[in-house]
């Protein structure tokens, strides 16, 4: 049996490139399938990506039959976990850096707007007219050395004069969670929405679409396009398009910088809704059935803004610190980027880059053999050793035992 590792890296160059290990799977698949009966297709982003000479990082596989059991069959071939979703028909294989994403073909129906599809089993041909997008409906039959490209609405033509195009007029009333997909591929690609697809989207959005999905589905979207390596470019797309309001009225994009570096996608939350007032924040919060993380970041990052001009004021390391100390880390970083080239970012910088970790040099057991005792008078005493280190008043173990007399001296005869 092989080892995660051994996919990884089989028949590549051996450092690893998860793309070495797609060719060991998409080998193996059409055995699995053939032996099973049914058929094995490479589909969606893998085949798209390919035909743009794009890296693939995941692989999407459509059965014609049933996917779980050639997902099974795969997972134990190759040491890989296993996760089925039963009611969908489909399975995830992974292992080491793959992810195989196996959909047994189907045909859908929606039975009402916004909500997840009922399935039943199809051939290809309904699994590709299900999809979003034209560039997302194309087939490679398995293994990839027989077959020729299955492409019933056109993919590839779209691909070469860079549109995005939906499938049938529906298609974002059933699943408005492509309006987002559509501005993240054009935002990446540098593709346009095709005519008909922007009227059909502004159509959609003006029949408050997005007000049929629930929170975890928009979410779920958005976090897709902090992922992205430039996430401004679709935030904004999707800001022009009405996308954002349609989310929360207070919500907007046009705020966002370009950003050179990669910054985590959660700092990309704080930056989007950087504009938004504490009660805005938690009524996105609500909309969006936000988890503690994105709770947090939505909640500090209207506290910074709130507190902007007194971190760009304030005097000293510990003024800085008592304003930010135990605010989201990502909730930090948007504001950095929002609050780029000010003294409130350089301030904000130094405080994550520095400050924050700054601790007394003496610990709890030196304070207790200085006659400090345990207690509150404990934690008041490491809270002063750490402004003073903090600002610079104290350079070694010595000045804060020092420090430490006096300020016992000091206590002593207040509470005398
Ligand atoms: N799909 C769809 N409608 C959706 C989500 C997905 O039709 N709302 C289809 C598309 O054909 C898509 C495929 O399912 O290509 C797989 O979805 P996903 O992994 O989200 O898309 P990728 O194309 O792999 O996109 P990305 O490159 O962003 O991973």
């Amino acid at each position: 049996m092989l080892t995660p590792t051994d996919v990884a890296t089989i028949g590549g160059d051996g450092n690893g490139d998860p793309v070495d290990g797609h060719r060991f799977v998409l080998d193996r698949i059409p055995v699995i399938a053939d032996y099973l009966g049914f058929e094995a297709y490479l589909v969606g982003g893998p085949v798209r990506d390919r035909l743009l000479g794009v890296t693939t990082t995941d692989l999407d596989i459509a059965v014609v039959g049933d996917a779980v059991i050639v997902a099974e069959k795969l997972a134990s071939d190759i040491n890989g976990r296993l996760t089925v979703h039963q009611r969908f028909g489909t399975a995830t294989v992974t292992a080491g850096a793959l992810t195989i994403d196996l959909v047994t073909a189907r045909r859908e129906t929606y039975s009402s707007p916004g909500a997840l599809p009922d399935v039943e089993r199809g051939e290809i041909a309904d699994d590709l007219a299900r999809r979003d997008f034209t560039i997302n409906a194309m087939a490679m039959p398995l293994p990839a050395s027989v077959g020729e490209l299955v492409d019933p609405h056109q993919g590839q033509a779209d691909l070469e004069s860079g549109l995005i195009r939906v499938i049938h007029a529906g298609s974002f009333r059933d699943d408005p969670t492509r309006i987002l997909r559509a501005v993240r591929y054009a935002a990446r690609f540098g593709f346009t929405i095709e005519p008909d697809t922007a009227t059909l989207m502004s159509q959609a959005l003006a029949a408050r679409a997005f007000s049929t999905l629930t929170g975890d589905r928009v979410r779920h979207e958005l976090e897709r396009t902090f992922q992205e390596s430039d996430p401004a470019a679709p935030l904004r797309l999707a800001g022009d398009c009405g996308v954002m309001t349609a989310i929360h009225p207070a919500l907007t994009a046009s705020h966002l910088p370009d950003v050179g570096e990669t910054v985590t996608p959660l700092a990309w939350l704080a930056a989007l809704v950087w504009p938004l007032n504490a009660d805005e924040g938690a009524a996105l919060t609500a909309r969006l059935n936000a988890p503690s993380d994105w709770a947090r970041v939505i909640a500090d990052t209207a506290r910074i803004r709130a507190l902007a001009s007194s971190i760009g004021d304030a005097a000293k390391p510990s003024d800085v610190c008592a304003l930010l100390d135990g605010m989201a880390p990502d909730a930090l970083k948007g504001a950095i980027m929002m609050a780029a080239g000010s003294p409130i970012a350089d301030q904000i910088g130094r405080y994550l880059s520095e400050w924050w970790s700054v601790a007394p040099r003496l610990r709890g057991h030196d304070l207790l053999a200085l006659g400090v005792p345990a207690g509150p008078e404990m934690g008041a005493a490491l809270r002063e050793l750490r402004r003073a280190r903090l600002d610079g008043e104290t350079h070694s173990v010595q000045d804060e035992q020092e420090l430490v007399r006096n300020w016992a001296q000091v206590s002593d005869r207040t509470t005398r």
